[in-house]
């Protein structure tokens, strides 16, 4: 039985995982790396430190220098979620969100960023979040089960009674290494292992969900 909902935020409730790509790439263009859309479709779900490592391709840069590049992208991201607002939730996000709530099912979100809690704040939807673990909330990031594992005890319940929600394909794998069920947003290449794959959250209500989980 389905109780709760965890959502990854970035890709999944807004598209941020568009910010995060052009603030990293902007810093490799910096540094001189080459860095593709393509590129970035490792980094979808993976930590400011593990993305880094991951545009460096195996470059070796003394841990000043390394902290200094992460806080130059963060300084760059940060410019762009000011100007975040309410219209910028994902077609769908919103709709869902009430929705589960409005059928008394809990609703989490489990996303690797620091900055989750600012950008749920300007989007306008802290208020329908019941449990918030975020980029401080636990060491081991995805595809760890660490942060969903996390959610999960905040709100009480058991992974087998949560749909882990992911534009990512760490996300998935990190919510199946945890033991909950999972919904994949996007193409299957990246989000095929998924127990269920969908476009996006446009126009998708429970009862489209019904048929492949049960509901409380
Ligand atoms: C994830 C994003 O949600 O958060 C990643 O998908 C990002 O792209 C990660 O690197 C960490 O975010 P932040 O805001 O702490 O740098
Ligand atoms: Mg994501």
């Amino acid at each position: 039985m389905i109780k709760a909902f965890i959502f990854d935020l970035d890709g999944v409730l807004t598209d941020t995982a568009e910010y995060h790509f052009r603030a990293w790439k902007r810093l490799a263009d910096e540094i001189g790396e080459p860095f593709t859309r393509e590129d970035n479709e490792s980094l979808r779900g993976i930590s400011r430190r593990g993305s880094l490592l991951l545009l460096l391709k195996g470059r070796i840069v003394p841990e000043p220098e390394f902290e200094q590049m992460m806080a130059r992208k963060n300084a760059y991201y940060l410019t762009f979620i000011e100007e975040i607002t309410p219209r910028d939730l994902l077609p769908g996000a919103k709709e869902l969100l009430l929705e589960i709530r409005a059928a008394s099912l809990q609703t989490g979100l489990g996303s690797a960023s620091k900055n989750a809690r600012e950008v749920i704040e300007r989007l306008g939807i802290a208020n329908l979040l019941d449990a918030v673990s975020d980029g401080y909330s636990v060491e081991r990031q995805k595809p760890a089960p660490d942060l969903f594992l996390h959610a999960a005890g905040q709100l009480g319940r058991a992974p087998s009674e949560c749909i882990v929600v992911e534009d990512a394909a760490a996300g998935i794998e990190a919510a199946q290494a945890g033991g909950f069920h999972t919904v994949g947003l996007g193409p299957r290449e990246r989000v095929g292992a998924a127990e269920v794959v969908l476009a996006s959250l446009a126009g998708v209500r429970l009862a489209d969900l019904a048929g492949q989980f049960q509901f409380l």
